[in-house]
């Protein structure tokens, strides 16, 4: 995954490297480092732990003609300092910092050994930098040398590239991993996105797969093949990619506690009080598809098992599939299929990959996803976007109540029934009612400390809830979890249950109330505690939390509210970094 930033152009480097690296660490925090030329020549601070550490190690000024900067997530190689970026080539004519992965990285190294290169470390990314100094040295120039080095790449790779001898220019390529540009004063900028580039500049470019070029100080060229290509500039919303705490002290329980006000605005935006605003063609490919498939990782996979109910209600043929699985085993079925992809950071490695087969086979594809101008939205037919505001938290929690939000007023647009956005509303206050009670969930949380293993069960609606609420919950808190529908307990999890696991029951529907309870009882029968969450329309005594009213057909929101808190109370009494869970990133831009 990994983050990147870059500047071109004399002045101190500092606070563009290091706030920007900061704001790109949900990308990767494994290990951080920088690059400044200037008249002393090449120097680079590198740290293996995250931006903050390397904050620390680094000087006050840095100034130069030219920087780089890198946040890692380790892919090839373990955090070290040999392998934390920006990584210099053999002969110390390059310094480079690379975001994704080189598959063919074995074929090129050993073609590098045998041209007499060494390697100090184990990642992908020095055999990029030996591999373009290679090429340098055999080609007449540096933008020749970056032609022949993306004939040989396989894999993703967004580059930013000094050359030594050029101080005056920042290089770049890309492919299938995000890079932007962004048009300063008296200096240039780019980066894996545009938050890192805002304080500087509101003129932003693009850059599309398999370009390449440079930067410097008043200019910028971009080339594909053997061609520059023109400049398309962008704008971007700076309200909505706003990184600030606002006096709370996680990024994961302020996105918790936005998401009320995020539903309220999806139904000012997509409704304007007498009709959908949602593109007439979008509705008309929706209407006419025979059959919906949606793709997806994580939480948005848990936000599409809700779509899924809503297309099978329109009496659409409907599935999901974890877009890892369907990018290698493509099902697509029905006479006129269309496509729905989730995606909050719409960066998604595995999803990029299912979307190019899509569009090879010329399908209509609809993405919903919280991140304008990103690779998911931009190749898409139709983009549907969320609006939720920068999802900092690598647990991801407003974006799945928007996704789910969005769908149901979707859903409302093809019936033409406006009482969803009534709907929505009642939603938006009894997620209020929630958060007014969240001491009570702190109270629960704290018991669940007592155990090792935690099973989530659910049936329907409250199936997805489970689902999104272990995964929360091991992600962020580290107790071992996982989620079953009600009724498989007793086909082999429960040879697992002993006084140290607790099962969460989200029981929520009057139809599977009665056998929810009986799969819990089962539980306690075998020393098991049970934590029973459950509707008010269902509520006993004894459950421990009982969810406000709303429509059923929306109702896996409020419970996965309510587990959005419980897992974050969980981790806080933990004492581990809530929004920084180890081992993962928020962007996930591998395969
Ligand atoms: C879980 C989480 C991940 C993401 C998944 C997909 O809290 O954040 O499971 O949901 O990596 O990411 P997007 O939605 O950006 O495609």
């Amino acid at each position: 995954m990994c983050g990147i930033v870059g500047g071109v152009g004399k002045g101190n480097y500092h606070d563009f490297l290091l706030n920007g690296l900061s704001s790109l660490d949900y990308r990767g925090y494994d290990s951080a480092g920088v690059t400044i030329v200037n008249e002393g020549g090449i120097k680079t601070y590198k740290v293996v732990g995250t931006v903050e550490d390397l904050i620390k190690k680094a000087p006050e000024e840095l100034n130069g003609f030219v920087g780089i900067g890198h946040t890692r997530w380790a892919t090839h190689g373990t955090p070290t300092l040999n392998n934390a970026h920006p990584i210099v080539s053999m002969h110390k004519e390059f310094v480079i910092v690379h975001n994704g992965v080189i598959e063919n990285f074995l074929s090129l190294r050993t073609k590098l050994l045998e041209e007499g290169y060494a390697f100090k470390g184990e990642t992908d990314t020095e055999i990029i930098a030996n591999y373009l100094e290679y090429s340098y040295h055999h080609s007449d120039g540096v933008l020749t040398a970056i032609k022949k080095l993306i004939l040989r790449l396989r894999g993703s790779y967004a580059l930013a590239i000094i050359h030594a001898k050029e101080p005056d220019k920042l290089y770049f390529a890309k492919k299938n991993s995000p890079l932007i540009i962004g048009e300063g004063q008296g200096m240039n900028y780019l980066a894996s996105d545009a938050v890192p580039l805002l304080s500087y500049t509101d003129k932003f470019i693009d850059i599309d797969d398999l370009q390449y070029g440079f930067l410097t100080s008043s200019d910028i060229k971009i080339f594909y093949k053997n061609d520059e290509v023109p400049k398309h500039y962008i704008t971007k919303n700076v309200e909505l990619l706003k990184k600030e705490l606002n006096g709370y002290e996680s990024y994961m329980l302020k996105e918790i506690e936005e998401t009320p006000a995020i539903i309220s605005r999806l139904c000012t935006n997509y409704f304007d009080g007498t009709e959908f605003k949602f593109s007439k063609s979008l509705i008309r490919s929706l209407k006419s598809a025979d059959t919906i498939i949606f793709l997806s990782c994580g939480t948005s996979y848990h936000a599409s098992l809700e779509g899924v109910r809503y297309m099978r209600y329109l009496g659409k043929a409907s599935e999901a599939y974890v877009a890892s699985e369907w990018a290698y085993e493509p099902v697509i079925f029905g006479k006129k299929p269309l496509f729905i992809l989730i995606s909050q950071s719409g960066e998604t490695a595995d999803l990029i990959k299912c979307q190019k087969v899509i569009n090879d086979y010329g399908f209509i594809n609809i993405s919903v996803t919280n991140t304008p101008g990103s690779s998911i939205d931009r190749e898409s037919t139709h983009s549907l976007l969320l609006n939720a505001g920068l999802e900092v938290s690598v647990a991801s929690t407003k974006a799945f109540s928007a996704q789910v939000a969005l769908l149901a007023i979707l859903v409302g647009a093809i019936e033409n029934r406006f009482n969803v956005i009534d709907h929505l509303r009642t939603l938006v206050d009894a997620l209020e009612k929630i958060t007014a009670q969240k001491e009570n969930i702190d109270l629960i949380a704290q018991k669940l400390l007592n155990y090792n293993l935690l099973f989530f069960i659910g049936r329907g609606n409250d199936l997805i809830a489970a689902k999104e609420a272990c995964l929360k919950m091991k992600e962020i808190t580290y107790i071992h979890s996982e989620a079953f529908p009600g009724g498989e307990m007793k086909h082999g999890p429960i040879a697992l249950i002993d006084h140290k696991t607790a099962l969460i029951a989200f029981n929520c529907e009057s139809m599977t109330n009665a056998a929810i309870r009986n799969n819990a009882k089962e539980v306690e029968t075998r020393k098991g505690s049970i934590f029973i969450v459950s509707s008010e329309a269902v509520y006993r005594g004894g459950d421990v939390f009982s969810l406000p009213y709303v429509k059923p057909y929306i109702k896996v929101i409020p419970a996965v509210y309510f587990s959005q808190y419980l897992a974050y109370f969980v981790a806080k009494h933990k004492g581990v970094n809530i929004d920084k869970p180890r081992n993962l990133a928020k962007s996930v831009t591998v395969e």
